[in-house]
């Protein structure tokens, strides 16, 4: 504490005598045509006004216009200085407190209420500033202090620097506060010891020279795997990526006879064991659900905009018919779409953290869920290779945030970086909606762990009776 306070003095010693030189060197250098006084009218009384150091418009007063009175002696110079309007021109010859004494106040004064960009707001007037709040009480602007998802300097210093990835502003996180961030916009709860004791497989698939340099998965079955969806600020990315895993592992199993889309907010009212729904829940039971009881499709069951108590009763259970197939027991929560068929998974498996084999396995069986940890940046992410950057200020020790998110792994590829080097990444759909992003998706690090993506992958397969098979 004590060698800030050291350094700001010091600081603002030397401001001052840097500011005194000028104002020497300006008149002694240049006292150019414009610089025309009529200095027989100074009266050395006027002189003694500045008794006190560094106080010469404050103690002798400021005047309009041009003022050739209006003049004082600058002591520690040995030379004169003005207090008039007219000091100001390019080659100024104003007093050092000219700026702050007389300028200040000729500030148009307020009796009540705060300034803010020029104009006035009456006492108790509220605005928001991104997440916070101010009030204007006392001629002063009171705000709240929280730390706002979408920090300015964040997306600056990412921008600014060589990180292979640029950030942006987004409206739908402007405005909330990281901690709100946190708790809206993920939802998956930590792998429970279960899911991490799984066992790895290690499908006996094709040598690593099979292995392309770029791959996508809806290149090799269009129309087959389903894009990004938003999941707003429900907490349920537990939800939206296995939906969207298992509707991409039914179509590619099925050859195309099932494309549709899975629907979350299916799992979100009515995982009844996971009865978080939109505030965070297990993929291990989103997986238990969809292999025991099913979910319907997104377009039957479609997400909810507004997530209410009311809204989130499960619409709908699903009944086996004793030979080895459920049925929906209600019609779906909506009038357009008619089938309310459903869907079901085997039960999930783990696939080996090795880059290889998630590739291998992305490539011959389809997309697979990654439970991935979001730091603050991530939120700002907008395109390129995301790797987690932290700023180096203080503000960002509070900033620094951590948690468990879920997303699909759709492909990957390479590319050179700045300084020539191989950078590999995966391609991955996030539930954020298409305006994050790269049209909903993002890039990240491969082979590196990147903020533990290649931790724990999850897939499962389809599970199609023989009546199902094309
Ligand atoms: C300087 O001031 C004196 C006294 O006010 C005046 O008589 C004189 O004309 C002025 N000179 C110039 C150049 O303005
Ligand atoms: C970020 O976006 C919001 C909403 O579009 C806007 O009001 C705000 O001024 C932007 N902030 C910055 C720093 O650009
Ligand atoms: C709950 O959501 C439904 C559907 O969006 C809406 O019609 C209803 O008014 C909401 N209820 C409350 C209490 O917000
Ligand atoms: C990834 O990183 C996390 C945390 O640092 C670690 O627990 C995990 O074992 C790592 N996994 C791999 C495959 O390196």
């Amino acid at each position: 504490m004590w060698t800030r306070y050291k350094i700001l003095i010091f600081s603002y010693l030397v401001t001052e005598i840097w500011m005194e030189k000028q104002y020497v060197s300006e008149r002694e250098v240049d006292p150019g045509a414009d610089f025309t006084r009529n200095l027989t009218v100074v009266e050395v009384t006027r002189f003694k006004r500045a008794i006190f150091k560094g106080q010469y418009c404050r103690s002798f007063g400021c005047c309009e216009d041009r003022d050739d009175d209006c003049v004082t002696q600058f002591y520690e110079a040995n030379a004169l200085c003005y207090c008039d309007k007219f000091c100001e021109r390019k080659n100024s010859d104003c007093c050092p407190d000219y700026k702050s004494f007389c300028q200040d106040e000729k500030e148009p004064w307020h009796p009540e209420g705060c300034l803010r960009n020029g104009q006035h707001y009456k006492e108790g007037s509220v605005m928001k500033e991104n997440c916070n709040s101010c009030t204007c009480s006392g001629q002063q602007w009171q705000c709240s202090k929280h730390v706002c998802l979408i920090e300015p300097e964040l997306i600056e210093h990412v921008n600014k620097g060589d990180y292979g990835w640029t950030a942006q502003n987004y409206s739908q996180f402007w405005g909330m506060t990281l901690e709100e961030g946190f708790k809206h916009r993920l939802g998956t709860l930590p792998p429970s010891p279960v899911l991490l004791s799984m066992n790895e497989v290690t499908a006996p698939l094709p040598a690593v020279t099979d292995l392309p340099e770029f791959f996508v998965a809806s290149y090799k079955w269009p129309g087959w795997t389903h894009g990004p969806l938003d999941q707003k600020n429900c907490a349920a990315s537990w939800a939206f990526s296995t939906a969207s895993v298992a509707a991409d592992r039914i179509a590619i199993q099925s050859k195309g006879r099932y494309t549709a889309n899975l629907s979350p907010q299916n799992l979100i009212s009515c995982c009844a064991k996971n009865r978080h729904g939109c505030n965070s829940g297990s993929i291990d039971r989103a997986w238990w659900y969809l292999r025991k009881r099913g979910l319907v499709s997104h377009a039957c069951y479609p997400f909810f905009k507004d997530q209410n108590a009311t809204n989130n009763v499960c619409a709908m259970a699903s009944r086996s018919d004793g030979r080895g197939k459920r049925h929906a027991t209600k019609p779906c929560p909506n009038n357009i779409e008619k089938s309310n068929r459903i869907y079901q998974c085997s039960p999930p498996y783990r696939v080996s953290s090795n880059e290889i084999e998630i590739m291998k396995e992305i490539m011959h069986n389809g997309p697979v869920q990654a439970i991935m940890q979001v730091h603050e940046d991530f939120f700002q992410y907008k395109s390129g290779i995301y790797r987690h950057v932290t700023s180096t200020n203080e503000v960002s020790e509070k900033y620094r945030k951590l948690r468990t998110h879920a997303v699909k792994l759709t492909g990957w590829g390479m590319l050179r970086g700045a300084q020539g080097q191989k950078e590999k990444f995966w391609i991955a759909a996030n539930s954020w909606g298409h305006s994050w992003g790269e049209n909903g998706y993002f890039r990240i690090l491969r082979g590196v762990n990147e903020s533990d993506i290649e931790k724990l992958i999850i897939a499962a397969w389809g599970q199609l009776t023989s009546s199902d098979e094309p």
